[in-house]
This record gives structure tokens, C-alpha cells and sequence, in this order.
């Protein structure tokens, strides 16, 4: 079900327990002429997809839902909406850890769960993750339709139950922290937490304001990383992102790179 504000805001939410893709079924409902404002949310998929053209596992009890809007904004300022759903959905995560942490019987000395609760932040351009391994991803398509606008599709897949195996990069799943959570309550969280941070781009604050959120909550700030771009790896130093949005990059002549895609490692390898 959806949660108050985000039914309050007009947000439609379809249901599954298995599908393909949920992002193929929001085109699909983009090109059928559906106005937006409506989540696909599954329990499973079959052909989930990743970034970059990698496949995503979404084995059963882990949660994929796909947000397809329409909105009333210059095709310029769109990109940003990338940024918006990386800081709602650290928010909604980062406020579902603090229960999960002290369910777990995580407490720290002073009693209290700061300090040990798995911190979730953001990775560039838009990982979830939980102490540092991989717990969501987020998938951003953006479709023409027919009866005008651009229909963008966000999807995003939570390791609630399972982490997939065999990655080049550390995973978890948000049932290390607490087995009791489950993907219905995860969903809420997302789908709330988006009409709140949607409202703050769309309200006047754009894409500055978000990119400020993104900034406080970034992975890895200083430390080394390996960039892997179309044209090859770039080695430097994890400066920040800017305005725009881009990773910066400082390489071992100081220059500063600005990054617009690419795959990040932490790290030197
Ligand atoms: C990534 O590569 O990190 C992005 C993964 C995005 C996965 C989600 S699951 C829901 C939606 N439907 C898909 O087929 N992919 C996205």
C-alpha cells in the first residue's frame, strides 16, 4: 500500500510479486499514455535491469519498484532527478536504520544506537549503500511519449532479504541488520520519503538544494578511486560532486576532472 503523504500527493502503486522488469512495465505504461505518478513494485524479477546494460538479481523478498512521472520541468533540469531519488531513498533508509539497528539489539555503550548503526550513504552516481557494501541501485530511463513530455522512469532495486553473490564489489542486504524487515515496509519508507524530496525540487529549491543533501551523505570523500570510463580508468583522488552533478576527480597532477559516467571503485584496484 502507499503511505499517506504519498497517496495525499495522487501517487498510484500497482503491485506484483514476480515480473520481468518493473522498468519495462513503467515504459510500457509510459508508451500506452499513462500520465505518471504510478510505482510497479515487485517482490521478484525475472529480468531485472542494471546500469550500464548488468543485469540486476532480484530474488524473492527483495524489493523493485519503479516510479514513472511526467514531470513539468525544462528536459535540461531532468538529469537532476537522478540526485532526487538518491537523497530520498538514503533518507528513507538512513531513518529505517536507527529501528533496525536497536531491534537488532545494537546498542552502543552510552545506550544508546549512534555510532553503532550501519551508516547508509551515497555513491556515485547513485549507490545505496550500508557500511560501505552495496544495498541498492537505482536505475534512471527517460522515455518521449507520444502525447508529449518526457516520461522518466526511476527504478530501484533493495537488497531487503538476499545480496546477490559473485559481485566485483562488497553487498549486503538490509536483513543483516534486522531479519524482521520486509519489502512492504521498505517501499513505504521510499515512496514517502520521494514525495517529500520530489516537492523540495520541484518547489524551488532544484537541484542545488539536493545536490547540497547528496554532498553531506557522500561515500568515500578523499579517498582514492578508480574511475572507470568509456575511454579507460582515471586514478585520483574523490574531491566531491558539483553543481551539476559531475564526480570530481583530482589525479596525481592536481588537475580536477569532471566526471559526467563512469563506474567508481574505491580504493586503488
Ligand atoms: C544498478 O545497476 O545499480 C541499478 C539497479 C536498478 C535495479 C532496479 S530494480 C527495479 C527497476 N527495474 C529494473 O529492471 N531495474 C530497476
Amino acid at each position: 500500500p502507499l503511505p499517506p503523504r504519498a497517496a495525499a500527493a495522487g501517487y498510484r502503486v500497482i503491485g506484483f510479486d514476480s515480473v520481468g522488469s518493473t522498468n519495462a512495465l513503467a515504459i510500457d505504461a509510459a508508451k500506452a499514455g499513462d500520465g505518471g505518478k504510478v510505482w510497479f513494485a515487485a517482490l521478484q524479477q525475472t529480468e531485472g535491469r542494471g546500469r550500464r546494460g548488468r543485469a540486476w538479481e532480484s530474488p524473492y523478498g527483495n524489493l523493485a519498484a519503479s516510479l514513472m512521472i511526467v514531470p513539468d520541468a525544462p528536459a535540461s533540469a531532468l538529469p537532476g532527478l537522478g540526485f532526487v531519488a538518491g537523497v530520498a531513498f538514503d533518507a528513507a533508509l538512513a531513518r529505517l536504520l536507527p529501528d533496525l539497528a536497536l531491534r537488532s539489539g545494537i546498542d552502543g555503550a552510552d545506550g544508546t544506537s549512534d555510532g553503532q548503526r550501519a551508516r547508509i550513504a551515497l555513491k556515485w552516481p547513485n549507490d545505496l549503500l550500508a557500511d560501505g557494501a552495496k544495498i541498492a541501485g537505482i536505475l534512471l530511463e527517460a522515455f518521449p511519449r507520444p502525447a508529449g513530455g518526457t516520461a522518466i522512469i526511476i527504478g530501484i532495486g533493495v537488497n531487503v532479504v538476499a545480496a546477490p553473490e559473485g559481485l566485483p564489489y562488497p553487498a549486503s542486504a538490509l536483513s543483516a541488520f534486522n531479519p524482521a524487515i520486509d519489502a512492504a515496509t521498505v517501499f513505504e519508507a521510499l515512496a514517502e520519503s520521494w514525495v517529500e524530496w520530489y516537492e523540495i525540487w520541484n518547489g524551488g529549491q532544484g537541484t542545488p538544494r539536493v545536490i547540497e543533501r547528496w554532498r553531506e551523505n557522500a561515500a568515500g570523500v578523499g579517498a582514492e578511486v578508480a574511475v572507470q570510463r568509456p575511454g579507460g580508468v582515471l586514478r585520483g583522488i574523490f574531491e566531491t560532486i558539483d553543481d551539476a552533478g559531475h564526480l570530481i576527480v583530482r589525479d596525481d597532477e592536481g588537475h580536477r576532472i569532471a566526471i559526467t559516467a563512469g563506474d567508481v571503485h574505491f580504493g586503488t584496484t
